[in-house]
């Protein structure tokens, strides 16, 4: 975002330049980097503030650090002051719904030139249609994909054990067996039917899911076999 505030629209290189919810302080940091004429970076929280001024010196740069609440600061001694606000703004939580839209109509008062604010997708057209209320121009420079495989592999242990309760839940009476080999999870009804199901799960996962469902698995005494054995408890 930066990069191209800087090099298309000729915002960050000798202007002077606020970061709102400086956090760490990694924006005005870059822009810094980038030939900011001036930076500096406004946050509610003194903590990140002192993280923010240790990261400043540790990168060589020199950026003044405001501690305020950006919702209720009237910033009257930077208006006219400072060409570009840069901003990667708090996500409105339930007990600060719409503060990103606080500090973007803030933001867009006290700038002399551009506001560079990062938003999640799915509130493009909001904004946009505050834009048009705010009589500022409205433009998308940058768009970042985020994919976490982090998330998506807990999505997918979580998906899972879904379908391993599901499993169970259908027949609670009968008796399991858990094949490490083979993940798989099978039930053997009194009449003999047997059915399986293969999860993408470690047998540790399948174990301790059962032992949650209210079964206990162990090896049983014959050493041949590999799966273990869960009964009710
Ligand atoms: C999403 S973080 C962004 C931090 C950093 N700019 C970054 O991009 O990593 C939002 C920051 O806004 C600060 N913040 C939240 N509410 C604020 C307020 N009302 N006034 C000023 N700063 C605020 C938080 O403390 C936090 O550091």
């Amino acid at each position: 975002m930066l990069y191209t505030a800087d090099t298309v629209y000729d915002d960050i290189e000798d202007k002077a330049i606020g970061d709102f919810g400086s956090g760490c302080g990694i924006l005005s940091i870059a822009a810094n980097i980038l030939g900011a004429g001036y930076s500096v970076g406004f946050d509610i929280d003194p903590d990140a503030i002192e993280i923010a001024q240790e990261n400043s010196e540790t990168f060589e740069v020199d950026i003044d650090f405001v501690n305020t609440d950006l919702s209720v600061a009237t910033l009257d001694r930077f208006k006219g002051k400072l060409d570009t606000i840069i901003m990667n703004p708090p996500f409105g939580t339930k007990n600060n719904k719409g503060v990103d839209m606080i500090l973007l109509n803030k933001a867009i008062e006290i700038a002399g030139t551009s506001v560079y604010s990062l938003h999640k997708t799915s509130t493009r057209d909001h904004i946009e249609k505050k834009a048009k209320e705010w009589g500022v121009s409205f433009e998308v420079v940058a768009e970042l994909k985020m994919s976490s495989n982090e998330n998506s592999e807990s999505n997918n242990a979580n998906d899972e054990l879904t379908r391993l309760n599901n499993f169970v839940k259908a027949a609670p009476g009968n008796e399991y067996t858990i094949d490490q080999k083979e993940q798989t999870l099978c039930r053997q009804a009194a009449n003999g039917q047997r059915d399986c199901v293969k999860l993408n799960l470690e047998y540790t996962q399948m174990f301790s899911q059962m032992q949650t469902l209210g079964f206990f698995c162990a090896l049983p005494m014959d050493p041949t076999k590999t799966y273990m054995e869960c009964r009710r408890v």
